[in-house]
C-alpha cells in the first residue's frame, strides 16, 4: 500500500463549462466548482486524509477581469461561512497557504476566524490556497532565512514555507485536461504523483476520485531508491 496523506487538486475549467452548459458567465462555473470542494472534502474526511489542498487562486488569477476576481473572493467568504458548520461537526480544520495580506478586509477576516474556530480538530485538514504562488512561497521564505542571518537545511527551509505544517504532496490531481503545475505546489510536489484528467472541475466527482486513488495504489513510488 502506498502512503497517501495528502492530495492536492488544481481545479481548473470553471469557466470552460460554463461555456459548454451555454451560460455567458464563467461565473456560474466557479459556482458549480465549490460544490464539488463540500463533496470531495466529506469523502476526504471518510477516507482517513489527513491534508487536502485545494487552489482557489493563483497569484497569477489577478490578471483576470475585477468582475471575476471580486465573484471568486465574495465566492470564498461565502463557502466559508456555509462550510464552517461541516468543519464543526466533522472536526475538519480550516488552514490556507498564499499570501492574505491584498486579499479583501472582510475575507482576510473570514479566513482567520474560520481558522481560529477549526484550529484544535484532528481530522482532515483543509488547506485552501489562495493568493497561492509556489515562487512567490518560495522568495518569501527565503527572505525569511536572509533576515535571520542563517545558511538553511532542507527541513529548515521547509518549515519556512507555508505550508511546514503539512507533510509533502502524495498525489497531485489537475482537471481541466491541461498538463501543467501553474506555479502550484513545486517544492511540495518533489515526489507527487501526477495525474492530469479532461474532465473539467464542475463534473468531477467522488468516483473519479475514487478510481484515481486506485490507480495510485498501483504505482511503484522509489523515491529515488531500488525495489
Ligand atoms: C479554475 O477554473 C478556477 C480558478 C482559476 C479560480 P478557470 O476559471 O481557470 O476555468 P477555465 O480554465 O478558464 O475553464
Ligand atoms: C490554475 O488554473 C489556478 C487555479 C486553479 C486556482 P489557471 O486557469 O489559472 O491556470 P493556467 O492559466 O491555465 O495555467
Ligand atoms: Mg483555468
Amino acid at each position: 500500500m502506498n502512503d497517501l496523506k495528502h492530495i492536492a487538486i488544481i481545479m481548473d475549467g470553471n469557466g470552460r463549462w460554463a461555456k459548454k452548459q451555454g451560460f455567458f458567465k464563467r461565473m456560474v462555473g466557479h459556482e458549480e466548482g465549490a460544490k464539488r470542494v463540500r463533496e470531495l472534502t466529506i469523502h476526504a474526511q471518510n477516507i482517513g486524509l489527513k491534508y487536502l489542498t485545494l487552489y482557489a487562486f493563483s497569484t497569477e488569477n489577478w490578471k483576470r477581469s475585477e468582475e471575476e476576481v471580486s465573484f471568486l473572493f465574495k465566492l470564498m467568504d461565502r463557502y466559508l461561512q456555509k462550510e464552517l458548520k461541516l468543519f464543526l461537526d466533522n472536526d475538519i480544520r480550516f488552514e490556507t497557504i498564499g499570501d492574505l495580506n491584498s486579499l479583501p478586509k472582510y475575507l482576510q477576516k473570514r479566513i482567520s476566524d474560520t481558522k481560529r474556530q477549526t484550529k484544535d480538530f484532528k481530522g482532515l485538514t483543509q488547506v485552501l490556497a489562495v493568493n497561492y504562488g509556489s515562487q512567490d512561497e518560495i522568495v518569501r521564505a527565503v527572505n525569511k532565512a536572509v533576515k535571520k542571518g542563517t545558511e538553511v537545511t532542507v527541513d529548515s527551509f521547509n518549515n519556512m514555507l507555508d505550508s511546514s505544517d503539512f507533510d509533502p504532496v502524495d498525489l497531485l490531481i489537475r482537471t481541466g485536461g491541461d498538463v501543467r503545475i501553474s506555479n502550484f505546489l513545486l517544492w511540495q510536489c518533489a515526489y507527487a504523483e501526477m495525474f492530469f484528467e479532461d474532465t473539467l472541475w464542475p463534473e468531477f466527482t467522488v468516483d473519479m476520485l475514487d478510481k484515481i486513488l486506485e490507480k495510485f495504489q498501483q504505482r511503484e513510488r522509489r523515491f529515488g531508491g531500488v525495489e
